[in-house]
């Protein structure tokens, strides 16, 4: 049975990634591994968390001690590693944790895996789960491509890209088999509500100001969920030792294009009057050093891996408001505490 280890499998990308493998793989065994830090929740794998070939571990990447001892103990064939600090926001204020999780709790990892692996490298795989951020930040043309100079430019995105950098080095130097991927901005269930698109949805269902930052003018390119775990499944079995492929939505978007969007869903969902929740757009005060434009080429793993999209945005946002709207105790039981300081902090002063 192939064990295959998964990092950060309780938070939002994760659990889509743990649901899809425990599902349509029963010949792994799928370790989730995870901290639940704020943004891990287990509530999100209920439906998996007591089938047969299913292990959650809770532990720390951070840990470099711990890591080697789970590897010598479960021998995992395999990593797919999403664990990470994710909000570009929480790394302006606090760059640190970023640096600790994304970059020596990945550099954990690899030489836990290496040490693990070093009588035998064949048949493993170490797969690193990466952003589009690392590129920097587009004017109105162009994509990114694999091959587009790293440019990274907030705290989150430096710590992403210096992971990234370090994994290519173990597949140079130590020959340990590796794949990355660069995916673009996901939106679906279980989004921890910080991320622009349910944190406007939870807003507009609270009659609460939606923050746009800025004129609303940059440019994310969005792709549902379940298309970034079907585009992981098929580079984990497919892709090719050492490479890079890039996963996007095809589907650019100004914010404040996709918040009108939203709005006219929410209103729809909602049974309000049509320009009811635009009402409560606001334009605060901009991000640090916010990056323009993301958008990318995927036709490397398009053409070579066969992967596409596989539902339309209109179709994929229907889909997300309708998941918070009918379960909002997920939302509720996130949006205390320490959300609140969190939001607090965050916009009070904006
Ligand atoms: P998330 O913040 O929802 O989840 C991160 C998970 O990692 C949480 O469950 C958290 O508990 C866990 N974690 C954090 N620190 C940890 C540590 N020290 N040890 C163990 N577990 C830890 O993030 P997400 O949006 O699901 O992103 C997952 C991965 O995908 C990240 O690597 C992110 O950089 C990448 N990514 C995200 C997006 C996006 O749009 N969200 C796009 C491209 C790439
Ligand atoms: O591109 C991939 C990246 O997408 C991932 O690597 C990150 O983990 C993920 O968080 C996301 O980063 P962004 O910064 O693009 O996502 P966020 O949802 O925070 O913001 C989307 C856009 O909306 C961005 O231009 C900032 C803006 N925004 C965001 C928030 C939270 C607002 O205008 N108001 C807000 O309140």
């Amino acid at each position: 049975m192939k064990k295959l280890l998964i990092t950060g499998g309780a938070g939002f990308i994760g659990s889509h990634v743990v649901r899809l493998f425990v599902n349509n793989y029963p010949d792994y065994h799928i370790y989730n591994l995870d901290v639940l830090t704020y943004a891990g929740n287990l509530e999100n794998l209920k439906d998996i968390e007591n089938k047969s070939n299913y292990t959650f571990i809770k532990a720390d990447i951070t840990d470099e001690a711990l890591m080697s001892e789970l590897f010598e103990k479960h021998q995992f064939d395999s990593v797919i590693h999403l664990a990470a600090e994710s909000h570009v926001d929480r790394s302006i204020s606090d760059p640190l944790a970023f640096i600790k999780t994304n970059i020596l709790g990945t550099v954990n990892l690899l030489n836990a895996a290496r040490n693990s692996w070093k009588n035998q490298m064949e048949g493993k795989l170490f797969y690193h789960i990466s952003t589009d951020e690392v590129y920097g930040s587009l004017g109105a043309e162009g994509l990114f491509t694999e091959t587009t100079a790293y440019d990274p430019r907030s705290p989150y995105s430096s710590s992403k890209a210096s992971s990234d950098h370090l994994v290519r080095a173990y597949f140079h130097t130590y020959g340990m088999p590796v794949v990355i991927s660069n995916c673009s901005n996901n939106y679906g269930p279980n989004q921890f509500p910080e991320k622009l698109i349910p944190l406007s949805i939870n807003n507009i269902k609270n009659n609460k100001p939606i923050p746009i930052y800025g004129k609303g003018e940059n440019v994310r390119d969005w792709l549902y969920v379940i298309d970034h775990a079907s585009a992981i499944d098929k580079i984990f079995h497919e892709g090719t030792n050492g490479e890079t492929y890039n996963i996007g939505g095809i589907n650019e978007w100004t914010n404040i294009d996709l918040i009108h969007k939203l709005c006219e869903v929410m209103d729809e969902q909602l049974g309000r009057e049509k320009g009811e929740s635009a009402k409560l757009i606001t334009f605060v005060k901009d991000r640090a050093g916010h990056d323009m434009r993301y958008a990318i080429d995927s036709s490397k793993l398009m053409n070579e891996l066969g992967w596409k999209p596989s539902l339309q945005f209109e179709e994929g946002i229907v889909k997300t408001v309708e998941w918070y709207l009918s379960n909002s105790d997920w939302s509720d039981n996130i949006m205390s505490g320490d959300y609140e300081k969190y939001y607090e902090q965050q916009y009070e002063k904006r």
